[in-house]
């Protein structure tokens, strides 16, 4: 059994655990694992931008007010505060490593994109690419740090645990060559993002099976408002496409949502239009597809012309050409999909757990800003400002002893795929994915939630024996994930006898005061 040991260990290669393994470099050894190639990650497919207050016509106040807002109650304030006003340093830091962003040509600001709930346009961005930008210029950053190892194709299986409740490292599998290793570590990172594929359709990619948040959860990590999943208005529907963000921002540039019909209806479902929350957006559109019976609705930019969405949204525009559509001249054909978890592994406003020597940041964490929906953009402006406070915090902090004696036993079994039926692996998978959409997605009910609680117990159950018996391969440790995330998400549902932000119910379709506070589950009572 092989042992390795590092002083930092972050598990995932986004946005959050590249600036945290960057700025922890200063001072610690640090190993990054990730599970596929460095890029694979959510950061990579963001295309809006980042929220920040950039000139005089906003302001901090606003930020705050608009970000509460959306959040229906749940936002911690002071957490807001400290991230709507230490964003535009971070973005600063960001444009000094050598991340573009689109300025004006003379003045040399901020171009500033508008997105859905935010009163100003405070969106600083890269044409549609902000995720690739962002991604290039950080791993290009850590790949020159010579206190970074960066290990690819290894997946974080489960967390080390301590006799005294920490948390000590991660099991790690090597994909290439099937052998399980511990890293022990000072301090372990999650920064893994969310977990969008426990929906059948999502904006995420395939590595999104919200592994930090269930290995963090078997550890005894507490968890909180998973039952709030973003669904974005607009994600392509088209027959061949798995997932196609169609970014928010072409709404703030005047974009309109039309049924089939061609007709626009969200003025029928509030003033802001097109621009007001997801949540809204979102439970509009599916009201209006279920009302025509149609699979989806239309978003239209035809008004402007090609050269300008050439420019200013070059990805959708050249990846929906290839589909066959071209944007300038016919609209989009849109529905909705699971894009964001504003839940996650509970904590403080320097990525603190409540598990000794585990921090998380990222989507993976739920700091408080987003309360029961994300305003637009806020995602990586929190994984930015998080990311950097956690660093601080660990260069003042020993971490827990690094374990001498590990017990080899407790080491996961390493699965031979060969010796496995991946159909019925293939069929849990796509069952968990199905129910989780059918039965808990953007409108919900106890009845729905009950018979979801019931499947994916079963599934759980049957997951967990297959795993004991036939060991930890790629795919029965992701499905392992997602039935186990899916069940935290109907566990928290269930419990939240109201409705608010992302969380529709129909049996309580109004707001609670009873219920404008966290949910928070922890193993113990599972
Ligand atoms: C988008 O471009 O619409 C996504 C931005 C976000 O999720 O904040």
């Amino acid at each position: 059994m092989r042992i390795e040991k590092t002083d930092v260990l972050v598990i995932g290669s986004g946005i959050a655990g590249l600036l945290l393994a960057r700025k922890a470099a200063r001072f610690a050894d640090v190993a990054i694992v990730t599970k596929k190639e460095g890029s694979a990650s959510n950061t990579y497919y963001a295309q809006g931008g980042i929220a920040a207050v950039a000139n005089d016509e906003d302001s901090f106040e606003l930020h705050i007010s608009d970000t509460i807002e959306a959040g229906q109650g749940l936002c911690h304030p002071e957490a807001v505060e400290i991230m709507v006003r230490e964003g535009p340093a971070r973005i600063r830091e960001l444009a000094e490593l050598g991340v573009r962003f689109n300025r004006d040509e003379s003045s040399g600001s901020f171009r500033l994109g508008r997105e859905g709930g935010h009163s100003a346009s405070r969106i600083v961005h890269f044409h549609d690419v902000i995720g690739r930008e962002l991604e290039e210029v950080l791993l290009d950053e850590v790949g020159k740090s010579p206190n970074v190892s960066f290990l690819d194709e290894h997946l974080a299986i489960d967390l080390v645990g301590g006799s005294d409740g920490g948390v000590k490292g991660c099991y790690v599998l090597d994909r290439r060559r099937n052998e399980i290793a511990a890293y022990l570590a000072r301090h372990t990172i999650i920064a893994t993002g969310g977990a969008g594929k426990i929906y059948l359709y999502t904006s995420n990619p395939d590595v999104a099976s919200g592994d930090g948040i269930a290995m963090a959860y078997r550890a005894g990590a507490e968890i909180s408002n998973l039952e709030f999943v973003q669904f974005h208005p607009t994600s392509l529907y088209h027959q061949k496409v798995k997932s196609l963000l169609i970014s928010e921002a072409l709404r703030g540039e005047g974009a309109v949502l039309r049924t089939t019909a061609g007709d626009e209806f969200m003025s029928h479902y509030d003033d802001r239009r097109e621009l007001a929350p997801r949540d809204i957006v979102a439970r509009a559109m599916d009201s209006e597809m279920k009302k025509s019976g149609e699979k989806y609705v239309l978003l239209d930019i035809t008004k402007k012309p090609a050269d300008w969405l050439k420019d200013r949204f070059p990805f959708v525009y050249e990846r929906c050409l290839e589909y066959g559509i071209d944007i300038s001249r016919e609209p989009i054909p849109v529905v909705p999909a699971a894009h964001y978890m504003c839940g996650g592994v509970r904590v403080d406003m320097e990525g603190k757990t409540n598990l000794p020597g585990l921090s998380v940041v990222g989507e993976a964490a739920c700091s408080g800003v987003h309360g029961a929906n994300r305003l637009a953009s806020n995602s990586l402006l929190e994984a930015i400002v998080l990311s950097h406070r956690c660093s601080e915090r660990l260069k003042d902090e020993r971490g827990v002893e690094i374990v001498a004696d590990l017990d080899t036993g407790d080491f996961p079994r390493t699965g031979d795929p060969k010796i496995f039926e991946t159909v019925i692996l293939d069929h849990d998978w796509d069952l968990t994915r199905r129910v989780m959409w059918d039965y808990v997605g953007i409108v919900r009910s106890e009845e729905r939630l009950r018979l979801a609680r019931e499947r994916i117990g079963q599934i759980r159950e049957t997951v967990e024996r297959l795993y004991e018996e036939y060991g930890a391969s790629v795919d029965m440790v992701e499905l392992r994930n997602i039935a186990l995330v899916s069940s935290l998400v109907v566990q928290s549902a269930i419990a939240r006898k109201e409705s608010r932000g992302l969380h529709y119910m129909i049996d309580y379709p109004e707001r609670d005061p009873e219920w404008c506070k966290d949910s928070i589950i922890k193993i113990e009572e599972d």
